[in-house]
């Protein structure tokens, strides 16, 4: 820890927010750091309660951290307000005073648009927001009534927080393959959504960061158009127990295996020092609910060997069910 980034690898739903509440309640997060915008749905398990966040951070399970809003985020006001009240985290809650603001209009027009319907956009808004953004016209969370007990210098704190040697997690959306720069553009989401973007949206400079930890699924999903290699039918997605439907939009994923080669790539740019490998269980279902390595079968093993040697990045937190504690943390070894 101090200060980690959490990065998507592939096209979003890796399951950075079943790794977030883990990290938030094992290592006592000081502070968590939402970027990006309400397009993203992260999902937490809490035993049988199950939450899709899409403005909260992750780790709000951890009673005592510090949640925040990011100032390069982009706040949907109504469900901010509605998530606030379900995760009951108002009093430590912060949106920073700069973050942008979607309004409905702009859902409107992402929705009326051919280019992103051609495209598979969520339909939030977020890139009609964002390019009013861009024009220097969008309303800012300092604008808004509604925020005014929300409204925080998080950039300040955050900063202050390293320094005084707090853990702080910044917590990047979907993945790196929908980055606005590095993606299979204009099959992409309207930011970038690399490590050292995370970081800038949150105001830490890349100097400050210690661990950059890569999110991969175990196999592949895609929602929206575009290109994804090595995919394979619904069917056959059935068939593996592969077939997954967004936890956002409820959208059908497309499903492809893991690709060694694109897991190496994304890896290096992201400038990855640990990676998290989630939903092994998927692929070996005898690892369901495992807490020891020593417990998975021997292909299972194989296979996060594998990964580690093709990708040169430390597996260091293994997904093995859906409860944020259902995971093997090799860190400690
Ligand atoms: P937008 O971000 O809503 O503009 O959508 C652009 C593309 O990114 C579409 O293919 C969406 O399906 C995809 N996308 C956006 N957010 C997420 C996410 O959180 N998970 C997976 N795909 C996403
Ligand atoms: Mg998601």
């Amino acid at each position: 820890m101090p200060c980690t980034v959490i990065v998507g690898a592939f096209w979003g739903d890796e399951g950075k927010g079943k790794i977030i509440s883990y990290l938030a309640l094992k290592d006592k997060l000081d502070f968590c750091v939402r970027t990006g915008s309400v397009n993203a749905a992260h999902t937490v398990w809490d035993g049988e309660k199950r939450y899709a966040l899409h403005m909260v951070p992750a780790a709000f399970l951890n009673e005592k951290t510090r949640l925040l809003i990011a100032a390069g985020a982009n706040v949907q006001v109504p469900r901010f307000l509605e998530e606030v009240e379900l995760t009951k985290v108002k009093g430590r809650m912060g949106v920073d005073q700069n973050a942008s603001i979607i309004e409905e209009k702009h859902a409107i027009q992402d929705k009326n648009s051919a280019v992103n319907k051609g495209i598979g956009t969520t339909g939030w808004g977020v890139g009609p927001a964002l390019e009013e953004r861009v024009r220097r016209t969008a309303k800012l969370a300092k604008d808004i009534p509604e925020l005014r007990p929300y409204l925080a210098d998080s950039v300040s704190e955050i900063n202050d927080g390293i320094d005084a040697g707090k853990r702080v997690l910044l917590e990047g959306t979907q993945g790196f393959m929908l980055s606005l720069y590095h993606g299979s553009y204009p099959y992409v989401t309207g930011r970038d959504t690399g490590a050292s973007a995370i970081a800038s949206e949150a105001g830490v400079g890349p100097t400050r960061v210690d661990e950059v930890i890569i999110v991969y699924k175990s196999f592949i999903t895609r929602v929206g158009a575009g290109p994804l290699p090595g995919e394979m039918t619904k069917d056959e997605a059935l068939k593996r127990g592969w077939f997954e439907t967004a936890a956002g939009t409820g959208r059908d994923r497309r499903s492809a295996p893991f690709d060694f080669d694109l897991a190496r790539k994304t890896a290096k740019i992201n400038g990855a020092t640990q990676a998290a490998l989630t939903k092994l269980d998927s692929l070996f279902p005898a690892c369901i609910g495992a807490k020891r390595f020593g417990a998975l079968p021997d292909e299972a093993k194989e296979f996060v060997a594998e990964v580690e040697k093709r990708t040169g990045v430390p597996i260091v937190l293994i997904g093995t069910g859906p409860d944020a504690l259902d995971i093997i943390d090799l860190r400690k070894l």
